[in-house]
Order: C-alpha cells, then structure tokens, then sequence
C-alpha cells in the first residue's frame, strides 16, 4: 500500500504481455433505437450516400478506426431472420422485434451491413440467431455469405448483387443465451450442444472461419462461471472465442464517484475469472488450445436498472438507451481501455457497446447534426496509439479505500509500444492533482512527443448538439524526462496519454 501521494511506476519493454490485436477497439451496431436507422443509415439525410449511409457518421467512424464491427445484435438477433434483410427493399417484411418490442422495418440488412462496413474500413463479426433458430439456418448464413456460388444461398448472393463472398471470418454463435430476458434463453448443456452442432455446419461449409461462444452475459449471472465451464466442455474443439460483456451503471449519475470509477477492477476480475475457467477446460480436455476471450459488449450504461422499453410499443427506431456521456464516464471508459489492454495476451476481440446513438461514442440527430461523445476520446486515442505490444508496468500508486474496505488505486496505467513509440496511458481517479515519477531507464525514451489530457472541472459535463466540443482533449506541457526518469503530474480526474520517441526513432 502506497500511502504517499505520489505514484511510480516502472517500465521495461523487455516486460512484455503480448501483441495487441488490433480488435481490441472493435465496436457494435444493433438493430435497436437508433443505431442503424437514424445512425449509419438515414435516407434523404443530408450526407446520405447513394446508399443512404451518414457520411457524417461514417467520417466519425473512419477517425476513431475501428477494425471489428459486431451485428445485427445483441437481443435483436435471438429473434432475427437474415433473410429477411436481403435482396430488393421493396420485397423486405416488416416484422416485430420482440427484443426491444418495436417495428424492424428490414431496410437494412445483412448485405447493406457488408457495403457499410466497406466504407467504414471494418471488418464484420457476425452474429446468428441461436435463440428461435439453429444449425441449419447457421449453415445457410454461412453458404449465402462465404460460398463463391454454384449453391441455392450462394447464389442468392450473387442474384442480390454480390458476386463476390463476403468473406466473413469471425462469427458469433448466439447472444447472452444464459439471459431470462433473451428470446430462446437456454440452459448451458442446451445452447453448448445447439452451439457446438451449429459450428460443426458452420465450418463444414467454411473451413476458416473462427468462432465465438456466448460466455456468461455477465459476472452478476448466478451461473457465472459455471455456464461458461459448461458452455466450454461442449464447444471447445471447434470455437476459437469465449465472448464476456459487461455494463457499468451509474444509476442516473448517483453512483458515489469513487466507487463508479472503480469498477474497472470487476472488469479485471472478470476477466481473470473467465481465463481460469477456460483454462480448467483446456486443462480437463487435455487440448493444446488456449481458448481467447471476446469482450464484445462493454461500456458505462448509466441507466441500465430503468426499463429500456419504448413508451410506445412498435414504433420504428424510437429514441432507446441514448445515454448522454460526461466526464467522468470517459474516465472509467479510459480505465476499462487499460484493463482490455492490461490482458492483451488472451482478449483478443473487444467491442464497445455500441457504435451510434445507443449507449455509444458517436451521436446524431435524425435530420440533422452529428457529434462526438466524451467516451469517444479515451477510445479514439487507445484505438490511435494503443497498437503493437502491451508491456507490463510496475505501478505503485496511493490508493483510497471503499465503503467495503478495498483498496482502490488511484492511478490506472497501462503502456504500449509500437515503432520506435512509447505510449503511456493513465487515469487519474482521484479529486487531487497526483504526482506521477516513471522509470524509463530501460526504455531508451529520448524525448516526450506528447502529453494529451481529458478532463473538465465539472465532471458532469457533456457533449451535445450544441455544445459538442465542451468535453475536448488538450497538450500538456509540464511533462519532463531527464537522465530516463519522467515527471508530471495528472490533473485531477483525468485521461492522459504519454506518448515518448524510443531510441531508433
Ligand atoms: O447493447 C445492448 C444490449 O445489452 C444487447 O442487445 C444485449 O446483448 C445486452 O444485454
């Protein structure tokens, strides 16, 4: 226990965690509110493209580069047909989502999704319905999507417009199975068994495709982690991925500060949990695999114990979980960020939930303006700078303590480090300014490039329509390095990014 009021930390890049994939800053569009329509796609919008995709949105989504994008759910898709979402829009259904009891119009679908990902510059990590559906409507995706042609689904494609495949490599087989509130909720031994058949077909049709199982939908599940242990036992030879989610709430803004920016640390003791699950697995299996983690839903939902129900049943894309970040949510999304990057060696996919309007980093008006969160920055300059190898870092920070007696720390840190550049990142959660001391003896760091800060004196501030650049980041010119030691200081309540040239640079 550091009781002094300055924080140390060492770092060697000899220390290193592993190499980072790069989709850790992966992201999630769903069909729910406004997401997708009113989101990434609003026909007659003035940005519109001939698709009818924002440009406005598109350009937000193109600068924080994000190389996964999840879809079409989330709940959603446990009641989803695929097919329902191809071919011409005028022959498209209209049917009732009973996830979030509203009107799916289908004009957006599995092909238009593809077209958008394109011009976003991401990769799709599609999800199937294993709730009202099974292997064989998992196999017919998989034809349809991957299959060059010569097939009945494979074919469709082609007829549709697409006679390329779309080569979708990563999957994920079903959504929070083990959830009362998902349509088809299953026990462990019955999504493991639908999970495993489901691959099994999925791969028989594309060998190279990888695989995600639905893990527990969180650690506050009275079956976590003994669904994952179970889910595993029945899936392990033929997935790649275990998937975790988790949402922080702040109940309205009430949450006490100190505690709402600890609770990256249940993120870290998730994560530990879910490898040591897994690894008791692989152990009991005798495989040589070691299973990798997919965090495909996380976030701060500040209102996630309140009914996220339409007033209205079965409007079309109705304003839902519109969450309107401040300050200090971005503080526990930069420390959720260093806890992604804190286990790079075995998280490999990680998406923020999610992309557009709904609890996301990016918000729009239908019709209109389209602006950037608070949480979009910490995730814009981890999905910027955090590339390459994850290093361990030796932290000894001053702590405080919770009405439970743990001790908190009240620095977070994490470094990375890729060609020639040292990036540090680091959030102080404390209501002082914290004195920060870095051993980089052994880094060979020759200069500071550049110290970037997010904070803002009031915590509660927000970004809106009108005023989208309260919460804004900004340089910090106090931060030295001399003989390898470096000294700053972090502002109270802030995000802040190191990034130092390494000798080489
Ligand atoms: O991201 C919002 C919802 O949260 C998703 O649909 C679901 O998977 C989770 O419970």
């Amino acid at each position: 226990m550091n009781t002094s009021t300055t924080a140390k930390v060492t770092i060697d890049p000899d220390y290193r965690i592993g190499t980072i994939d790069p989709r850790l800053y992966g992201s999630f569009v769903e069909h729910l509110g406004r997401c997708v329509y009113g989101g990434v796609y609003e026909p007659g919008h003035a940005t519109a493209d001939a698709n009818c995709f924002r440009r406005d949105v598109l350009e937000l989504v193109r600068e924080l580069n994000i190389p996964i994008t999840r879809y079409p759910g989330g709940n959603f898709v446990s009641g989803y047909n695929w097919e329902d979402g191809i071919g011409p829009k005028t022959q498209r259904p209209a049917r009732l989502d009973l996830a979030w009891r509203t009107t799916e119009t289908n004009q957006f679908g599995l092909d238009d999704f593809i077209t958008w990902c394109k011009a976003a510059n991401t990769a799709p990590l599609m999800a199937i319905n294993l709730g009202t559906r099974g292997p064989e409507q998992a196999r017919d995706i998989v034809e349809y999507c991957n299959h060059p042609g010569g097939s009945l689904w494979s074919d469709r494609r082609v007829a549709n417009g697409y006679r390329q495949p779309h080569q979708i490599k990563t999957w994920c087989l079903g959504n929070e199975m083990d959830g009362p509130w998902q349509i088809g909720a299953k026990t462990a031994d019955e999504y493991g068994r639908a999970a495993c058949e489901a691959a099994k077909l999925m791969k028989w049709v594309d060998p190279t495709i990888e695989l995600v199982a639905c893990g527990s939908s969180s650690s506050g599940m009275a079956t976590f982690p003994q669904w994952d242990a179970t889910v595993l036992t029945h899936t392990y030879p033929h997935v790649e991925y275990i998937s975790l989610h988790t949402y922080y709430n702040n109940s309205n803004n009430q949450k006490p500060l100190p505690a709402f920016l600890a609770q990256s640390l249940d993120m870290d003791a998730q994560i530990g949990a879910v490898i040591a699950t897994a690894d008791f697995v692989q152990a009991k299996l005798r495989s040589p695999k070691s299973m990798m983690l997919s965090f495909d839903e996380w976030n701060v939902w500040k209102n996630l114990a309140e009914p996220n129900k339409p007033v209205e049943p079965w409007a079309i894309a109705p304003s839902q979980v519109q969450d309107v970040y401040t300050m200090e949510d971005a503080l526990l999304v930069g420390a959720m960020l260093i806890t992604l990057l804190r286990h790079a060696d075995r998280v490999k996919i990680a998406c923020i939930a999610q992309l557009v309007n709904v609890i996301a980093p990016i918000m729009t008006e239908t019709g209109g303006r389209c602006w950037r969160q608070t949480i979009f920055w910490p995730l814009l300059h981890a999905s910027k700078f955090g590339r390459g190898e994850a290093l361990q870092v030796i932290v000894d920070s001053p702590t405080y303590e919770l009405p439970d007696h743990r001790p908190i720390p009240v620095l977070e840190t994490m470094a990375t480090r890729e060609d020639g550049t040292l990036t540090i990142f680091a959030v102080n959660k404390g209501a002082e300014a914290l004195p920060l001391e870095i051993d980089l003896r052994a880094a060979g760091a020759t200069r500071v490039i550049e110290h970037i800060v997010l904070d803002h004196a009031d915590l509660k501030a927000a970004n809106t329509a009108a005023q989208p650049t309260r919460v804004v980041p900004h340089n910090q010119d106090q931060t030295r390095l001399e003989g390898g030691r470096l000294q700053t200081q972090l502002n109270r309540y802030s995000w802040n990014v190191v990034r130092l040239a390494t000798i080489g640079q």
